[in-house]
């Protein structure tokens, strides 16, 4: 077979090899490393991984593109599995509230927080979001993501929901970035539905839900379980009708009071539990026995001054498969930046580079869904591919604050040069 790529000799080439199930335990710690590595793609596919040389089947030509990873890392394409990409407006002006000591419940008790955000959802047209979701995008390929979900949550009536859905179905076929939605319309309470809760779960089960499939729009549900939020058995309710459509369930669990969302997360056998700053030991436990993937956000921990982390030790320790994300929004964690989460996740959580490397790979293309195309570099996978400037994964996570990013390769196209997108790849 002819390549039409071919990076060779790798100093560092993370294949993450192994079956196509999220890693737990000291699985996490193993990442397939090769040093000396070569990889080969033809077309969109990898055809192969390997040490020092190509074996003879497989040929190239001076058509072949070769690349020199002398001092590099290659890794698969990172995974973001919980963003909220597409929304209108920012919320800088919460920042001075968050200094004085505001507590982001507060925040969204009296208004602000996610419901502002809302309300300049509703009034962005379909083109400012596309175009401000798309910037995103552009800075995610950039660090080295190629595959990232997207949660609606924003417009919280079923017109302004369908509006970021749409814009995320359409992102995803244009952007090389592939875009996997999640529809969150119980991600706050409408003010006028307060003293309605009900009313609004009436709306979301008869509604939106329907709608959202009828178009479909959305591959999982996801649902904001918090104090003042939707309560576990509203949870319960809202993601045991949304998999009557086929839609798998996610959820916001115990970011920040012990509600018994992991619990929950156990028993309706979500996909993802994510945040998980306050589970309890037992919710953890029912985790592990489930195999739900837990997915941590430490920068929305850090952004949000909460002052702890998720346990990722215990959960590592526990069996539960750990994934790591930003959580893109613009309320609890205004950045696109994986390698800083990456990088918290070390520091902040005691995860090692290879667990870290585990969280956005493999376990990350797990709670999408997606373990079979992506999340490993193995023959037959797609040729989704992240090239570092750097020698080892240690020193991505060490050398913070930068992008480290020399190449991303989407689908075997080379789309980030030096960093920087390329020209052709602008929508
Ligand atoms: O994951 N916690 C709920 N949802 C988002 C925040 C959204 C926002 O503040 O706009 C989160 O942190
Ligand atoms: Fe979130």
């Amino acid at each position: 077979m002819k390549a039409d790529i071919v990076v060779e000799n790798i100093s560092s080439l993370v294949t993450l090899e192994g079956d196509n199930k999220p890693r737990t335990g000291n699985e996490m710690g193993n990442v397939g490393l090769i040093e000396d590595g070569i990889i080969a793609i033809s077309d969109d596919k990898i055809i192969y991984v390997g040490k020092g040389k190509l074996p003879q089947d497989i040929q190239i030509d001076n058509e072949t593109k070769i690349i020199n990873g002398e001092g590099k890392t290659v890794t698969p394409g990172l995974i973001d599995p919980h963003t909220h990409l597409v929304h209108g407006g920012s919320r800088e002006n919460e920042l001075d509230m968050k200094l004085k000591g505001m507590k982001y419940l507060d925040i969204l008790e009296a208004g602000g927080g996610i419901l502002s955000t809302v309300r300049s959802t509703k009034e962005a047209s379909f083109d400012d979001l596309y175009n401000k979701a798309k910037n995103s995008l552009d800075k995610m390929l950039e660090l080295g993501m190629t595959t990232v979900e997207a949660k609606s949550g924003y417009g919280l009536d079923t017109e302004t929901e369908m509006k970021q859905l749409r814009v995320a179905k359409k992102l995803n076929e244009d952007h090389p970035i592939d875009v996997v939605s999640t529809f969150m319309g119980a991600h706050a309470i409408p003010k006028e539905y307060k003293d309605n809760v009900d009313g609004f779960i009436d709306i979301i089960i008869n509604d939106m839900l329907p709608k959202v499939s009828k178009e479909n729009l959305a591959e999982f549900c996801d649902v904001f379980c918090e104090e003042g939020v939707f309560s576990v058995d509203q949870t319960r309710k809202i993601l045991n009708e949304a998999k009557k459509y086929g839609m798998k369930p996610k959820i916001h669990a115990d970011e920040i009071e012990p509600l018994g969302g992991a619990e929950l997360a156990a028993e309706v056998e979500a996909v993802s539990a994510d945040h998980l700053v306050a589970a309890s030991e037992k919710g953890m436990e029912m985790m592990a026995d489930k195999g739900v993937i837990a997915d941590l956000l430490p920068g929305t921990c850090l952004n949000l001054k909460i002052g702890k982390m998720a346990k990722a030790r215990k959960m590592i320790e526990l069996g539960i498969p750990v994934a790591l994300s930003t959580d893109y929004n613009p309320g609890s964690s205004p950045t696109e930046n994986i390698q800083l989460i990456m990088y918290l996740a070390g520091l902040k959580m005691n995860m090692t580079p290879e667990e870290v490397i585990t969280a956005v790979t493999i376990n990350a293309a797990c709670s999408v869904d997606r373990q079979k195309e992506i999340g490993s570099l193995e023959e037959g996978k797609k040729a989704d591919i992240a090239i570092f400037n750097a020698p080892n994964i240690a020193y991505i996570m060490y050398h913070f604050g930068i992008n480290h990013i020399d190449k991303v390769i989407k689908n075997g196209k080379i789309v980030v040069e030096e960093g920087k997108v390329k020209k052709s790849q602008i929508i």
